[in-house]
């Protein structure tokens, strides 16, 4: 965590942000909050720059859907803008009710309820299932909000190696008795930057052996894997042993807001408990009716799903072929190691100039000897817009890794 000192107006900080900052943007090579003018669907539009987009988080495609864009417009009509409070209060309104229902249904859990975004999901889900005397055990490549939640409950954090399940099982052996003690594992369902699937099969085997409640983050798993994209619990035919499970509406219910699922008693507890679900504004109508919409298209048709992996497993072969250092790459997030932060850059950089844009990934994301391109597909990508962007990017880090 950076330090940051405020003295006499002025910012100065000792893990040298501003100061990295600056020399990227002397670079020109700051790739940072450029604005976007269009829907993100297989292409964007940066400025007047049309370009493909291997960038999203649109597995599905379906953020720029007539269909949902339509949903949203009505929604409006009838509900204004805001809620205007917390769900607890005024802030309630019955498309809250509905899509909790049919979340309810989709994801086989007696209880849900959702939350403004996902990150207030973790942070407000898991300080109020732990506190100071309980242990939570996290793999080290969890998401920011997982740690975030972790830090507000007090409770001891405890990382295990990524995906190493002897790691994780002596950790869980060598921590907390059982008892008074609540042990929670928390994992993402797919890694958000590496893209691999969590052995949760394995983690909730672990967690009956060692008294322990599972949590998953499927924000990247939903509408990805599993029954209709019914997310990582599904995938592995285990929903029953997972006692929570979360994610976002964020990337492929095209929206903004969070849910979490679980038992009856626990979402009702989680209700009366959950800081960030008490203590902030609603989810606005606008992103309920989307998040909807989106889910009744995913739940009744599995047709992007299926053409998300055509793409997926034609982008992974193709990045075999071309020799790129994509490490366990086995979603729609594909990994390009390039192992140095300013090479990633540049190559982040030229790729746009070609007009190709996907994300570098730096420390303090991931490790500066993984840096790498965030590599991720689409439903409407075309094979020719796959093969272009490969090409490219192999001439790219064959020049310069
Ligand atoms: C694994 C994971 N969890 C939670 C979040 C936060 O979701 P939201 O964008 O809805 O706040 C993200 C978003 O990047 C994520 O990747």
């Amino acid at each position: 965590m950076e330090q940051v000192l405020l003295k006499n107006n002025k910012v100065s900080e000792r893990g040298g942000i501003l100061d990295q900052v600056k020399k990227l943007k002397a670079s020109g090579l700051y790739p940072y909050f450029n604005a976007v003018s269009s829907t993100q669907g297989a292409t964007a539009v940066f400025g007047d720059k049309e370009v493909l987009m291997f960038g999203s988080n649109n597995y599905l495609g379906l953020s720029g859907d007539p269909r949902i864009q339509e949903a949203v417009k009505k929604a409006v009509d009838k509900y204004g803008t805001s809620c205007t409070g917390s769900r607890f209060l005024n802030g309630t309104i019955d498309l809250h009710l509905e899509l909790e229902n049919e979340l309810k249904e989709f994801l086989n859990k007696e209880g849900v309820i959702i939350f403004p975004t996902g990150f207030q999901v973790n942070s407000g889900v898991i300080p109020a299932v732990a506190d100071k005397n309980d242990f939570i055990f996290i793999d080290e490549l969890d998401h920011a909000s997982i740690i975030d939640g972790c830090r507000m409950s007090f409770a001891r954090r405890v990382k295990f190696r990524h995906s190493d399940m002897a790691d994780l099982e002596q950790k869980l052996a060598n921590n907390g008795v059982s008892g008074d003690i609540t042990k929670l594992i928390v994992t993402d369902g797919i890694f958000s930057m590496d893209g691999d699937i969590a052995q949760l099969d394995k983690i909730t085997n672990l967690a009956k052996q060692h008294d322990a409640m599972v949590m998953v983050d499927c924000a990247h798993s939903i509408g990805v894997i599993g029954k209709n994209g019914s997310g990582t619990a599904s995938h592995f035919n285990i929903t029953d042993e997972v006692d929570l499970i979360g994610g976002t509406f964020s990337k492929s219910l095209a929206s903004v807001g969070g849910f979490i699922a679980g038992s009856a008693d626990l979402i009702e507890y989680l209700s009366h408990a959950s800081r960030s679900y008490i203590f902030s504004a609603s989810l606005p109508p606008s992103s309920t009716a989307a998040a909807l919409a989106a889910l009744r298209i995913i739940r009744n048709d599995n047709s992007l799903q299926i053409k998300l992996w055509e793409n997926t497993n034609y982008a992974i072969q193709l990045m075999n072929e071309a020799g790129l250092d994509i490490g366990n790459a086995e979603s729609p997030i594909i990994p390009i190691y390039i192992r140095n932060s300013f090479t990633t850059f540049k190559i982040a950089k030229l790729l746009f100039d070609n007009g190709v844009y996907v994300n570098p990934v730096v420390a303090p994301g991931v490790k500066e000897t993984d840096a790498l391109l965030r590599f991720s597909l689409t439903a409407l990508h075309t094979k020719q817009q796959i093969e272009y962007a490969i090409e490219n990017i192999a001439k790219l880090v064959n020049k310069y890794c």
